[in-house]
């Protein structure tokens, strides 16, 4: 990658790959300076044999030639191709590496807003269209430009000018005709390709949603769109086929043209005497020869065009900057927990609202505090915020009396336990799920304790391979909370100084919950706790809690503070009272 620009060009590749590719058009070369010998020798041969000055040894001489040219060609074909072809492999490789390594470390907001199936269509169809570009498509230039050249050369001085230029007039319209159909068939070909994969989403889509499907009686209404898209599937397909189907004749009609011209004016020049017979079996040959590299232009037309919009847009998204990075850290290596936010207001956007706005609070180091407030008020920022998912500005938030900003992310994201909201497994062993914060250093035994505390360790021991379960498709379904405990266990193992749990008990019975934070207290001695809830119970055992409202915050204390001041959370408290007696009648 030229690091100045931060854009990938060909120019780039070949430089990157110089000698590669260089080997690879030498042996290109010689493969066609050996096609070029046939035609050469069948003609010699001819004349020979017609004026009988040969014998059979020298048909023997002449078929050892041929098998000689047969094998070098094979062996400089294969090798060409490793070193073209093989080249642009490599270089697809790369490309997909760095593309991958360069979405990693974009920020979140990148990927709320980029679609994932885009991403996913550039890695695939981009990478691919400037591999074809640097593979086949250099292939094909050099094969096209030498052939050329040569043969018409040769057809030139060695044989008869005023029959090669009358005979090559069809030629130039075959890479007419190549350049329009190979870019009507890519077209073609993308869309049978859309309409497939748009079926197999679709059928993929219903089977994860049939019991929506039978729920809601939509069987049939399904059953309908599903033809429907398969008629498409088929349509697209028929239209592919009928692109081929006119491609292949016209090229042979035009060709065709082209021997009828050697034919008729060739064969007057034989009888004329002005050609030999052997000329003119050698000039259909070359003639052969040029069918090749004349679709090849057109070819290769295409794949440069598609090489370089793809280039284009991949180059667009290798200049997206990381929008977080490590400026002018400090040197620590670890923290206390304690934690500050200083008038801190944050909006997402600069076109939207803010969704914090003047948070101040403090949470000393050991300290367990709830957060509580409705959906949509922003408790869950704080937590982004405080993993620097996304920017503050300079001491708006303070770990340890440090601003956040000069703190590694490494450092702090090692540091932070967090049981993010919309938790996520990895369909691998609930083990490999436990222990991803260091799955090689970590024992199995660790990886109990861990759930263990947070409850789910009988859960595991009955699926029928324990640990070892493989999460996912095929494997085992988790309950909603069976999955919120076992992100919890992944969260502790870290034995992180701060402890996050955002309304990480919203599918855990209450009872569960107690015992669990119950568990966690002694293990969580000397760390500093942030419990997130919209549930009373979960936090009215915390030091401090906060409670949040349109993001702001409303009012702070212990939980006999707040029921005292009989203000919002003492109307949520009552509330959840009411809803549990209820409850528990019924
Ligand atoms: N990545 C985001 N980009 C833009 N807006 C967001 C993003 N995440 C949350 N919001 C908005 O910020 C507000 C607070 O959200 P959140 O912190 O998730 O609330 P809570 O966790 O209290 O339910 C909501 O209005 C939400 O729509
Ligand atoms: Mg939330």
């Amino acid at each position: 990658m030229n690091n100045k620009e931060n854009t990938y060009s060909f120019k780039y590749f070949f430089n990157n790959y110089r000698n590669r590719y260089l080997l690879g058009v030498v042996w290109l070369v010689l493969v066609d300076v050996l096609q070029l010998v046939i035609p050469w020798l069948l003609g010699d041969f001819t004349d020979r044999l017609q004026l009988k000055t040969i014998q059979m040894r020298g048909i023997i001489y002449y078929a050892l030639i041929i098998i000689g040219v047969a094998i070098l060609t094979a062996i400089f074909r294969y090798l060409w191709r490793l070193y073209i072809v093989g080249t642009s492999q490599l270089l697809e490789k790369q490309i997909r590496e760095n593309f991958y390594n360069h979405l990693l470390k974009l920020s979140t907001n990148y990927f709320n807003e980029q679609k994932t199936g885009d991403l996913m269509a550039h890695a695939t169809n981009d990478i691919k269209a400037v591999r074809q570009a640097m593979g086949p498509g250099v292939v094909m230039f050099f094969d096209a430009l030498f052939l050329t050249v040569a043969t018409i050369t040769i057809l030139l001085f060695k044989i008869d000018i005023r029959l090669t230029l009358i005979a090559l007039i069809p030629l130039p319209f075959l890479a007419i005709i190549s350049t329009y159909f190979s870019k009507s068939i890519h077209e073609k070909f993308t869309a049978v390709q859309e309409a497939f994969s748009n079926l197999t989403d679709k059928v993929q889509e219903n089977f994860s949603g049939i019991r929506v499907i039978k729920a809601f009686t939509q069987e049939d209404k399904e059953i309908e769109k599903f033809a429907s898209a398969n008629k498409l599937n088929f349509e697209k397909n028929i239209d592919l086929i009928k692109t081929w189907g006119l491609f292949h004749p016209m090229i042979q009609f035009i060709t065709a043209l082209s021997f009828l011209i050697v034919i008729w004016y060739g064969g007057t020049l034989v009888i004329q005497g002005i050609i030999s017979l052997g000329d003119f079996v050698a000039f259909n040959s070359y003639l052969g020869l040029l069918t090749w590299p004349m679709m090849a232009v057109g070819f290769v037309i295409n794949l440069i065009q598609r090489g370089t919009a793809s280039l284009k847009r991949l180059n667009k998204i290798f200049a997206e900057e990381e929008e977080i990075y490590d400026k002018n850290v400090l040197d620590i290596d670890s923290i206390e927990g304690k934690i500050e936010f200083n008038n801190l207001s944050f909006r997402y956007n600069e076109k939207e609202e803010y969704v914090l706005k003047n948070i101040n609070l403090e949470i000393n180091p050991g300290e367990t505090t709830g957060f509580l407030g409705r959906t949509g008020t922003g408790k869950t920022t704080i937590v982004n915020l405080l993993l620097r998912l996304f920017n503050v500005n300079d001491n708006e938030i303070l770990i340890d009396g440090y601003d956040i900003n000069s703190l590694s992310i490494k450092l702090l994201r090692e540091e932070i336990g967090i049981v993010p909201q919309d938790n996520f497994l990895f369909s691998s062993t609930i083990a490999d799920n436990i222990a991803f914060f260091d799955p090689v250093n970590t024992d199995r035994k660790e990886v109990e304790k861990a759930a263990k505390i947070t409850e789910i360790y009988d859960d595991i021991m009955e699926f029928p391979n324990g640990f070892d379960t493989i999460l996912g498709e095929r494997g085992v379904t988790l309950s909603g909370g069976q999955k919120q405990r076992i992100s919890m266990a992944r969260a502790l193992i870290k034995k992180p100084k701060i402890l996050i749990l955002d309304d990480s008990f919203s599918a855990v019975d209450t009872q569960t919950e107690e015992k669990i934070l119950n568990n966690l207290r002694p293990v969580m001695k000397n760390r500093t706790v942030i419990l997130i809830s919209h549930r009373i119970s979960t936090l009215k055992n915390t030091d401090k809690i906060f409670v949040l409202d349109e993001g702001q915050i409303l009012e702070r204390g212990t939980h006999e503070e707040l029921i005292e001041n009989q203000q919002l959370y003492y109307d949520i408290f009552q509330k959840q009272q009411l809803e549990e007696k209820i409850a528990n009648i019924n």
